[in-house]
């Protein structure tokens, strides 16, 4: 069984390195997956109620569905539901969208059945609501770690996974008309190496990962040279083709889907609403198959057949067994104007620093008097410099962090000197903060929770979900189906094995 070699593992895209050891996990609890009730780790809680504003979440009527079922009763009735989602971030709402897709695909036969998704804030204002835009699959970055650590199949695997999920969003956001509603850019983008070991391990990673047979379509490496010529920045540096949207639109979009065509599902979304505790209902000496679960809210409780956890780095509150394997991880952005027009920017998204930067250009906004204003670029990063414990283990996503507000406002300016491109000093127009899920390997997990028959999760995107957390919806949702029809699972073709509860380091 390939083995998992270091707890430090580098890749190109994601901001992933982690320092389990280091950090005051006081209450360092062996792991154990079971239905035993384990203590909550102490910087656990449900997300707080106070966010920092975001540019996606807050940017007026951005988010029409809000407050969506925050009042009134919960649920259908008292009647079970057959599929509690909690949380309405990319991944909630993308396994809503593929539990509608596959009982669509039952046809006139099929069963109806009842989904509700619980979201403790607004709709869609976890990571997801605060991130950096970017659907920007890793084309090779870590290949051979992957190979050494699950074997090449699942290796490939991992790439195949990213490229399945940007085209799938790309696709849907196309055939739905939504190209322009959820700013949806196909642009390059560039990676930059600011030390030759960066480079030199990205050259190592691309020629490892084309021996191992992984697409590596329009992937170019950049001298200085050419790269201070054509784009600006006096570093090497890596391009691919990529994409960046507004995520919030995105998952309101999918939810449009979901629940404008009349389908054999009934989706009930109740935002405000947070989930406390989850027990099951059924003496343990009953007969039936199944378990069934009462999820808990402060609003009242819903008897649930299944339960899918989408609660990314939240996911240790209600499943304190996965404290040591889910890390939650602040992040923090700002919407910075640029001095010069988005032509001279170019549509590039951009990643420096070994993924600690990331940025892009916002599309091009008319002023009041029909003039084009710069654009806003959305930077995000500067957790290198957050001071010790590098803002991991908290889920407080209603501060900033000063120390990385300064280094995200010197970034571009610094980086694009003598360019005119950025102004020394400018003030940003927003900046917030969000929680990240990391895991010590940097792969997500998914499945079926074992000891814990009919929940499942689909978290721990390690800073890099975008491109993932759709795939990981699909699967359990996949599961889950199922499980409804009595049919066996079979795994998609893209997903890797490690990606899965199921399998044993
Ligand atoms: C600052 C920042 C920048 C990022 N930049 C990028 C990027 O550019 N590209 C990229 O690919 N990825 C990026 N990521 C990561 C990406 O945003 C995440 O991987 C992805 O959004 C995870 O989606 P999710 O739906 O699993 O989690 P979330 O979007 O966090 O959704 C989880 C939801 O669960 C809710 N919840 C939690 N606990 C409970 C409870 N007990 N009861 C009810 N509801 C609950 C939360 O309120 C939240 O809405 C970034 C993340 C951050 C924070
Ligand atoms: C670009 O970087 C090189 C190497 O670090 C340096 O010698 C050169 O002066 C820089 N050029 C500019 C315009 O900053
Ligand atoms: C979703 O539907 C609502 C109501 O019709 C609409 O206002 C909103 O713009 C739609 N959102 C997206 C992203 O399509
Ligand atoms: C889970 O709890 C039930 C009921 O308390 C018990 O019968 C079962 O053995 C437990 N399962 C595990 C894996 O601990």
């Amino acid at each position: 069984m390939p083995r998992r070699s270091s707890l430090f593992i580098y890749t190109l895209i994601s901001t992933i390195i982690i320092s389990v050891k280091a950090h005051n996990l006081d209450q360092q609890i062996p792991l154990v997956l079971s239905n035993h009730s384990h203590p909550r780790p102490s910087w656990s809680s449900p997300p707080v109620s106070n966010p920092t504003k975001s540019f996606w979440t807050d940017t007026p009527n951005a988010n029409p569905l809000a407050h969506e079922g925050s009042t009134g009763p919960l649920g259908f009735g008292g009647e079970d539901v057959d599929v509690c989602v909690i949380g309405s971030g990319i991944t909630g709402i993308s396994a809503v969208y593929h539990l509608h897709r596959y009982l669509e695909a039952q046809g006139s036969g099929g069963v109806e059945r009842k989904v509700v998704v619980l979201e403790a804030r607004e709709f869609c204002s976890g990571a997801t609501g605060r991130n950096g835009g970017h659907l920007t699959r890793n084309p090779f970055s870590g290949y051979a770690a992957r190979e050494h650590n699950y074997g090449k199949e699942n290796a490939k695997k991992t790439y195949r996974l990213e490229d399945y999920v940007s085209s799938s969003i790309a696709d849907i956001v196309h055939s739905h008309g939504l190209v322009d509603t959820v700013d949806l850019v196909k642009g390059d983008h560039i990676t930059l190496f600011f030390t030759e070991e960066e480079e030199k391990r990205a050259l190592q990673d691309y020629k490892d990962a084309k021996e191992g047979g992984v697409d590596l379509d329009g992937v170019k490496f950049l001298d200085r040279t050419t790269m201070f010529e054509t784009y600006g920045a006096n570093y090497s540096g890596v391009f691919f083709p990529s994409y960046n949207l507004w995520p919030l639109k995105f998952v309101s979009g999918l939810h449009n889907i979901t629940s404008s065509t009349e389908s054999f599902l009934k989706l009930k979304l109740h935002t405000l609403t947070p989930v406390t505790s989850i027990d099951s209902a059924l003496p343990s000496n009953s007969a039936s198959k199944h378990t069934k679960w009462i999820v808990t809210t402060p609003r009242g409780a819903l008897t649930c057949k299944n339960i899918i956890h989408a609660t990314n780095a939240y996911a240790p509150y209600l499943l304190p067994q996965f404290q040591d394997r889910i890390i939650p991880t602040r992040g923090q952005i700002i919407a910075l104007r640029a001095k010069t027009s988005l032509d001279r920017l170019q549509r590039l998204s951009w990643q420096a620093n070994l993924g600690y930067e990331y940025w892009f250009p916002r599309p091009e906004e008319k002023s009041e008097d029909g003039e084009c204003k710069p654009p806003l670029v959305i930077l995000g990063g500067g957790r290198d410099t957050a001071g010790p414990g590098l803002d991991q283990y908290t889920v407080d996503d209603s501060v900033l962090n000063g120390r990385v507000s300064k280094t995200l406002r010197e970034f571009l300016p610094d980086l694009f000197a003598c360019t005119g491109m950025f102004e020394e000093g400018r003030e940003p127009e927003m900046e917030w903060t969000g929680i990240m899920g990391f895991t010590p390997n940097g792969a997500p997990i998914v499945g079926p929770i074992e000891g814990l028959e009919g929940q499942y999760i689909a978290a721990g995107f390690t800073g890099h979900g975008m491109p993932r957390a759709f795939a990981a919806a699909e699967a359990v949702a996949g599961m889950i189906t199922s499980k409804m029809t009595g049919t066996e699972w079979e795994a998609p073709e893209w997903l890797p094995e490690h990606y899965l509860t199921t399998w044993e380091y």
